[in-house]
């Protein structure tokens, strides 16, 4: 007995460390964009408020870069509750929320304000819900600014310009639309693919916002950047509802709050990266050109017309009321 007592204090210590390990929740969080990104740092920002809320109960551990997928992979793999969160633009998530789409026509909000606005109030709220059907809880937007165009050799001046280029969009019939509507021709690719298509001229240019622009180094091979800033597509933070479903009400309530905490310090570490990767593509000798967005605007006319009778049209017209 004597020499079995240590034993026995060793493996019931075991056993209790082995208990508190399995008692915290692990929530697997995987996203596409790289750990520079504002995204990434609101994430882990996000975790440590859950970790400090819950005292330790409750974790969560971030994968970026695409290292279990691209954006639609992994919407997909939320929806089988295989994976409990991920961030991904609204532009992908229309081919899963068809209520979404409303982000990726372009010139709908007059401004940043006003899309905000939006975001926060009743129409927000009912758009990050609609997933729920499809397995989907939106649990917050960030900020990704507006996206505008970038090319290798022509330069967008006016929406003639897009006229036979071969633009990358993502995956979103609704992005492809747009640039058929500009005269354009779209291809929509994985974002994590897309530096190679560039350079490879698979395409002659791409759309997104400066921090995208700047982080992925498609300033390398694309040196006009025109801020047309014709869609303002947020970033949703997305959970899947089985996971979601699964957490006790104290757990759901203490990831809420983590997530709710980090949109306004993802929203602060935006605007600085966006105005630091203006600053820095410029120096790498991109040339930035402020095109008169009217134009742009006329030609997009007939796309916002298109969906007159639709569920889209009443939301595009509630959206106008808002001030
Ligand atoms: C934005 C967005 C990403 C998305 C990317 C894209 O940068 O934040 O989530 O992957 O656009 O164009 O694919």
């Amino acid at each position: 007995m004597k020499k079995l007592f240590p034993l026995l204090i060793i493996t019931s210590l075991m056993l209790i460390g082995c208990q508190s390990q399995s008692k915290v929740r692990v929530i697997k969080l995987a996203h596409a964009l790289d750990v520079s990104h504002s995204v990434h740092k609101a994430m882990v920002f996000m975790a440590e408020r859950l970790a400090e809320k819950s005292k330790g109960k409750m974790r969560i551990d971030i994968y970026p870069s695409e290292q279990l997928g691209a954006e639609r992979e992994l919407i997909e793999l939320l929806q089988i509750g295989s994976l409990a969160m991920t961030k991904v633009s609204a532009s992908p998530l229309e081919g899963f929320v068809p209520e979404m789409k409303i982000f990726s026509i372009p010139y709908v909000f007059r401004d940043e304000d006003h899309l905000w606005q939006i975001l926060k109030g009743d129409i927000g709220k009912r758009l990050l819900l609609a997933g729920q059907k499809y397995y989907l809880r939106g649990m917050c937007y960030y900020d990704a600014g507006s996206r505008s165009f970038y090319t290798k050799e022509i330069p967008i001046r006016r929406p003639e310009d897009l006229s036979g280029l071969k633009i990358r969009v993502q995956k979103s019939p609704t992005s492809v639309r747009m640039i058929q509507t500009l005269g354009g021709s779209a291809t929509p690719i994985a974002f994590g693919e897309l530096y190679t298509a560039l350079q490879q001229g698979v395409v002659d240019g791409a759309e997104n916002n400066p921090p995208s622009f700047y982080l992925t180094r498609h300033y390398e091979v694309c040196k006009y950047y025109s801020l047309d800033q014709h869609t303002s597509v947020p970033d949703i933070v997305l959970m899947s509802t089985v996971v979601w479903e699964s957490l006790t009400p104290q757990e759901q309530q203490w990831l809420q709050e983590a997530v709710d905490e980090s949109v306004d310090h993802q929203r602060q570490l935006w605007k600085e990266s966006e105005a630091e990767a203006m600053a820095a593509v410029q120096k790498a000798g991109v040339e930035v050109i402020y095109p008169d967005k009217k134009p742009f605007r006329e030609a997009v006319k007939p796309m916002h017309e298109s969906y007159r009778g639709t569920s889209v049209y009443d939301l595009l017209m509630e959206i106008q009321t808002i001030e």
